[in-house]
């Protein structure tokens, strides 16, 4: 199955003409099963770049797409112009014939950079995949990225509720989710002890805010549901004459063949105990359920146990020297890293007093 993605035309102000017909042209000659579009198709949501989009821009391409709105399409109540010049702002397109179900949800909230998929949408995402069939390949489509993406500087727009999205995705066993936005494309592979999700980010087609060293690109993922093959390449439009493909991932999304026991583990390298956020103060730390841990902790075989920060609540001198009594009890190796809130001032010259070991 292979299907073609294009995002972030900014149809309007940032609008670049030629990379637009050139990505026109890719999409009118590339045989596809599906055709995606991942948000923002207009710049500011006006009705002029909505009539210009629908009337003059996209009737020039030939294929049939799904749309999802970006935040720029719902700028200046745009997204009542979406509705009414390319429907809902949501779909569910199912193909029975090739066993492929995608559904694409409204990530955006009105006016605001940022994105969220809600307690609907992420309902939607269960009522949708969870009780279907292993054979269905599942797609997620939605403006806003869901992890942090490199070399897009300073992380302000990821989904809100990304934690939440996340387990769905990977509780559903959605094997590809596909978002716009960033104007860079990226792939990640996620998983949990259970199933992975190939997570594609599409890069800008057509407008000129594009980030470091890539500019105007489409994005085409083949995916093979039998053997969770997948290949994701992108295409640059303005590398020359014509557009040059890159592969960007070739392998698996892979469910986990045999679940792993101690007993196909071989032999044990080490054994580590994580902790954290103990937060050592009269306020918040429980000491009773402390020493329960530590009566259980000291116990086991244990090589290292390490604290994951958050050690003290506020970075008190107080904090640090009950801190220092408490571990103390753990009878094992120790590494211990500050947290943000053993940092309040003087707080790390306090860590490095009393945890910092040479
Ligand atoms: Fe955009
Ligand atoms: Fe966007």
């Amino acid at each position: 199955m292979r299907i073609l993605v294009f995002s972030d035309t900014h149809i309007g102000g940032k609008f670049n003409n030629e990379m637009f017909e050139k990505g026109v042209n890719l999409i009118n000659q590339t045989d596809a099963d599906f055709y995606l579009f991942t948000g923002d198709l207009t710049d500011q949501g006006t009705l002029q770049e909505y009539k210009d989009a629908t009337e003059k821009f996209l009737p020039k391409i030939k294929k049939p797409v799904l749309y999802v709105p970006g935040n720029h399409d719902v700028k200046n109540v745009g997204d009542l112009l979406w509705e009414e010049f390319l429907g809902p702002r949501y779909f569910v397109h199912v193909d029975e014939e090739k066993k492929v179900k995608i559904l694409g949800l409204d990530s955006n909230e009105p006016d605001k950079n940022t994105g969220r998929i809600g307690e609907k949408g992420i309902k939607r995402i269960y009522s949708e995949f969870s009780g279907l069939d292993e054979s269905w390949t599942k797609i997620l489509v939605f403006h806003h990225q869901t992890l942090p993406i490199k070399y897009t500087g300073r992380e302000r727009s990821a989904i809100t509720d990304a934690g939440d999205v996340i387990d769905a995705i990977l509780k559903c066993n959605v094997q590809l989710v596909v978002n716009g936005h960033r104007h860079i494309s990226n792939v990640y592979l996620l998983s949990d002890s259970d199933d992975s999700s190939l997570v594609v980010n599409c890069g800008t087609m057509s407008c000129r805010k594009t980030r470091y060293k890539e500019e105007y690109s489409l994005t085409l993922i083949d995916f093979d549901l039998p053997s969770r093959q997948a290949e994701v390449q992108v295409i640059q439009l303005n590398n020359g004459d014509e557009p040059v493909a890159s592969t960007r991932f070739k392998g698996r999304v892979a469910k986990r063949l045999a679940p792993q026991t101690k007993r196909n583990w071989g032999k044990l390298l080490a054994r580590i105990i994580q902790i954290g956020n103990t937060e050592f103060s009269d306020t918040n730390f429980k000491s009773e359920t402390f020493a329960k841990m530590v009566s259980i902790v000291n116990l086991m075989d244990c090589e290292l146990v390490v604290h994951c920060g958050d050690v003290t609540s506020s970075s008190y001198f107080s904090e640090f020297s009950m801190a220092k009594i408490f571990m103390d009890q753990i009878q094992h190796p120790q590494l211990i890293v500050p947290g943000p809130r053993d940092y309040f001032p003087l707080g790390y010259e306090l860590f490095r007093k009393y945890f910092y070991r040479r």
